[in-house]
Parts: structure tokens; sequence; C-alpha cells
């Protein structure tokens, strides 16, 4: 083929991509600070930040370095934080008693984020999953092989009340208990926490990405196992109409923001959602989409900033209004510079 090969084109899409200032005027998405939930972990005691070795770069945090972590967030623009706490062996128990208690260490910690930061929306996760000594998010029916669906909604409404009592925003049920959703808001009315909202965990899949949360709240270790079966209730990752139908009932239910998870391995159901509903649709970048990441960034593999950057964009552009990711603070800070 010769150099003087020209082809007469009238569509030349590349035209637009000639310089950054071009492509940034054609820019279909854009990552802000304010589009991030950072999911942080707490433990008691006065300990130093302890580090998730599946987890680089994610700590435990006393409950002093969880508000200083959401100061230095919500500087950087963070809006929001979701809180997880991680107990001690000897408090968990097979009914996960211990989330009932009224000085619950993740109690003392909402509080402390809303006295020094009252205006941070603080959110936290309803399931029995950090309090149960067989790491399930809920009660185990007599036989031990199955969570009893009921009973254990009954105690994801008393911990909600108790959650709404210390000042959340939003509980986040995130057990996939049948009509959770409902009960809670019940629950949540019949106690005047009327403004308390509900970020339900509305399509979670039983996802193997799950692993490094489990070591981080110790669920895993609980258990013996960081391949907890959870297949009874949450949802079968063959399955696209089943989100679909746990969207029609947490909205009918009344929830006020619909979540997927996880986010990146998921993204036409995260399109899939944004289409069947008009409330506000969450993704969560679960720990394992997070650890892969980093690992091959580690390996030099990857490109450690790109990707996330990338990673974060995808589940934004495939229709997530607010993302719950443990990038939230380096990319902030990113995009602050
Ligand atoms: C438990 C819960 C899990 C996550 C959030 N809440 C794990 C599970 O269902 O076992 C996962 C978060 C992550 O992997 O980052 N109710």
């Amino acid at each position: 083929m010769s150099s003087s090969f020209k082809l007469d084109l009238l569509h030349r899409p590349r035209r637009l991509r000639r310089s950054q200032a071009l492509r940034s005027l054609v820019e279909e998405t854009v990552l802000r600070p304010q589009d991030f939930i950072a999911p942080l972990f707490v433990i008691d005691g006065k300990s130093a930040p302890e580090p998730i070795s599946s987890m680089p770069g994610v700590f435990r945090f006393s409950i002093a370095d969880l508000v200083k972590e959401c100061r230095s967030l919500w500087k950087l623009g963070v809006p929001a934080v979701a809180l997880f706490p991680k107990l001690d062996k000897r408090y968990k128990d097979d009914e996960g008693t211990a989330a009932h208690q009224e000085d619950a260490l993740i109690l003392r910690a909402v509080r402390a984020v809303k006295k020094a930061l009252p205006e941070m929306v603080v959110m936290t996760d309803i399931a029995l999953d950090p309090y149960t000594s067989h790491g399930h998010d809920g009660i185990l029916t007599p036989d031990g092989r199955d969570v009893d669906n009921d009973r254990t909604v009954e105690a994801l409404c008393r911990m909600a009340v108790l959650h709404a009592g210390a000042g959340v925003d939003l509980v986040a049920p995130s057990d996939m208990m049948d009509g959770r959703i409902g009960a809670i808001r019940q629950a949540l009315n019949s106690r005047d926490f009327a403004m308390t909202g509900i970020m339900a965990y509305t399509a979670k899949y039983a996802s193997a990405y799950y692993g490094p949360f489990r070591d981080a709240v110790g669920s895993a270790g609980a258990a013996g196992t960081h391949h907890l079966d959870k297949r009874t209730y949450q949802l079968n990752p063959t399955n696209r109409r089943e989100a679909l139908i746990e969207v029609e009932l947490d909205e009918a239910e009344g929830a006020d923001i619909i979540m997927v998870k996880p986010a990146g391995p998921y993204l036409d159901i995260i399109r899939d959602v944004r289409e069947a509903t008009s409330k506000p649709v969450a993704a969560y970048q679960v720990s394992g989409e997070y650890a892969q990441i980093q690992a091959a960034a580690k390996m030099g593999w990857l490109d450690l900033d790109r990707c996330r950057v990338e990673s974060l964009l995808s589940i934004k552009r495939a229709g997530a209004d607010m993302i719950l990711t443990y990038f939230a603070k380096e990319t902030a800070a990113e995009l602050a510079r």
C-alpha cells in the first residue's frame, strides 16, 4: 500500500481524541469525590491501625483513629462512610447476641463519628455475620443447615432500631433475607425513626470476591473458611432476572437506595437495575475486586492508579450513582490534585 493512500472519510471519530482538551470536552462520565462511600473497619481498644493482609492499604481502626480517617475523607469531599465492626472471637455466639448490646462497638463508633462530623453520612451494615460464631448473616435453623429467615429478620429489626438510635443516616441490610426491608422500615417507623433511610443490598450475589472482607471482619476465621457458602440467601451469579425481582420487592417494601454487589463483575446487573428503578443506585466494589487490582499492581502487572480509576469509571458508566469502594480516599485525593 502506498504512503499517499487517503480514505475520503466523512466520519473520523479520532478527530475528537486528538488532545486532552478535546477529549475532556466530550467526556461522558466524570468521577467526583461525592460519588464515593468509604467502607471502614473498626476494632475495640486503642491499638494502632491493624493492616489486613489481603487488602493492602486498608486497616482496622480504633474508634479514635476511625474518627481521624473520617475527618480526612470529609476534607477530601467524600460525603459518606459505611462502618463495619470486627469483634473478638470470644464475643461471638451462634445467635450473634452481641449485635444487640446497647454499648456495642459499632454503636460507639457511630456516635463518635456523628459527634465529630455531624454532616457526614454514616451507614452501617445490618446483618449478623460479624457477630455469629459460624459467620453466617443470620440465625441458623435447628439442623444448622440453613439460615432461619424470619427469626433473622426479627433480629435485624432490633439491630436497625439500635443503629438508628445511635444516629446513622442509613441502615444497610446486607443479609438477603426475604421481607427484611419492609420489616425494618416498619420497625424504624414505629420507633420514631421515620427519617432513617434504608440502603438495601438488593442484588447481592453469592460471590467469591468477598474473601478478603471476611478476613477483615473475621467472619471467615470464625467459620474456619473463606469459602463460606451463602448460596441459600445470596443471589446466584448465573441470574439476571432474579435481580429485578429483588429490585421490585425492595422498592415496594420501602428501600431508599438500591444496591448491586459486587460491582465490576456485575456491570450488566448495574445497568439492568439502573433501567428498572428510578431510585438511586449504589454499587459495591468489594474487597476481592480491590485485592485483585492491588495484587496485580504489586506484581508489576497492572498500573494501580490507572486501573483504580478505570474500574470506578466503568461502574459509574454502567449506571451507579454512588460507589462503595476501598479506593475512595486515594481516588478523592487524586481528583483534588
Ligand atoms: C456481610 C457483608 C459482606 C460484605 C459486606 N457485608 C460479606 C458477606 O456477605 O460474606 C462484603 C464486602 C466486601 O467484600 O468488600 N453481610
